[in-house]
């Protein structure tokens, strides 16, 4: 475009200031964004720090509530054990409580550290039918509960941390079986091939026969502390979205009330069937 401004900056000292002009504002402006990202970053912080602040006081206040409890059993069967009158039988009770409840503070710590600690994943190539056959030995017998495992093609193994993966089926089967109770069922596990946006997956699904979950309790069940039953800490199905997660995996409940549960549990599969 020929203006007529551009023709009086053709003069090369005009042009010079012009340019002299324009690098000042270069910089003033440079300045001004400078500043605002600043107080951007400055209002951000301020406002994570306020977050994290708040997620800490929930989590505390929960956690204290937690240990309250055991606590307080605890303070009240040594006022009872310390009484001269208790009966032999009544303290041999108590003692059982004292421990019944240290054992409770422990698996609320040890979850706790499972649940919050940053997850470093040891990765290896894993066999999931060989951990969870090992996971499935260590459930505690139950006479009602037939057990099955299929995996009617080899998915091979994946690039997985062996212990967190353990873990997760192993709170999987604790959960299904808890959810049959006395009455028992069947607890079905299936290893299945997948794929997922086109990569090769395993699909690990936990599936029982139990009590099943209502929709508030569904939607309630991956939540740290949430739990229905007396001695759960709710953080077995909080712990296991954590270590799905850190394996890039994916974690999804199926449950209705009285119908039973399917868990699914979707890792990748980073190296094809290796094993023999
Ligand atoms: N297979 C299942 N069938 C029915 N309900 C389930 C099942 N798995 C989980 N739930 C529900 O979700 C809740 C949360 O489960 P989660 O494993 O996080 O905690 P928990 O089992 O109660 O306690 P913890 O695992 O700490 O012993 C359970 O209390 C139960 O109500
Ligand atoms: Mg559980």
């Amino acid at each position: 475009m020929d203006h007529g401004r551009d023709h009086s900056a053709a003069s090369p000292d005009n042009a010079e200031g012009a340019l002299a002009k324009a690098r000042r504002e270069i910089v003033e402006l440079e300045a001004k964004l400078a500043a605002a990202e600043k107080a951007r970053h400055h209002a951000e912080s301020a406002a994570s720090a306020k977050e994290q602040l708040a997620a800490i006081g929930e989590l505390s206040a929960m956690i204290a509530h937690e240990i309250r409890n055991p606590l307080t059993i605890i303070g009240n069967a040594v006022a009872t054990l310390r009484k001269p009158l208790t009966s032999a039988e009544d303290r041999s009770v108590l003692f059982g409580i004292l421990e019944d409840e240290s054992r409770r503070l422990n698996r609320l710590m040890n979850d706790l550290l499972s649940y919050a600690r940053p997850v470093s994943l040891q990765l290896s190539a894993v066999n999931v039918r060989e951990v969870m056959e090992r996971s499935l030995s260590v459930l505690p017998p139950h006479a009602s509960i037939e057990k099955e495992l299929f995996e009617p093609e080899p998915v091979g193994r994946v690039f997985a941390d062996a212990k967190l993966l353990r873990q997760i089926f192993e709170n999987l089967l604790t959960n299904a079986t808890q959810a049959m109770g006395r009455e028992g069922g069947i607890l079905t596990v299936r290893i299945l091939k997948a794929e997922r946006r086109g990569e090769p997956c395993v699909d690990v699904v936990v599936e029982d026969t139990g009590e099943g979950m209502d929709t508030s309790v569904r939607d309630r069940a991956l939540l740290p502390f949430f739990t229905t039953r007396p001695t759960g800490t709710g953080l077995g199905l909080a712990i296991v979205a954590r270590f799905v997660q850190a394996h890039g995996g994916s974690l999804n409940i199926r449950s209705a009330a009285g119908k039973g549960t399917s868990v699914h549990v979707v890792l990748p599969v980073f190296e094809e069937r290796a094993d023999g």
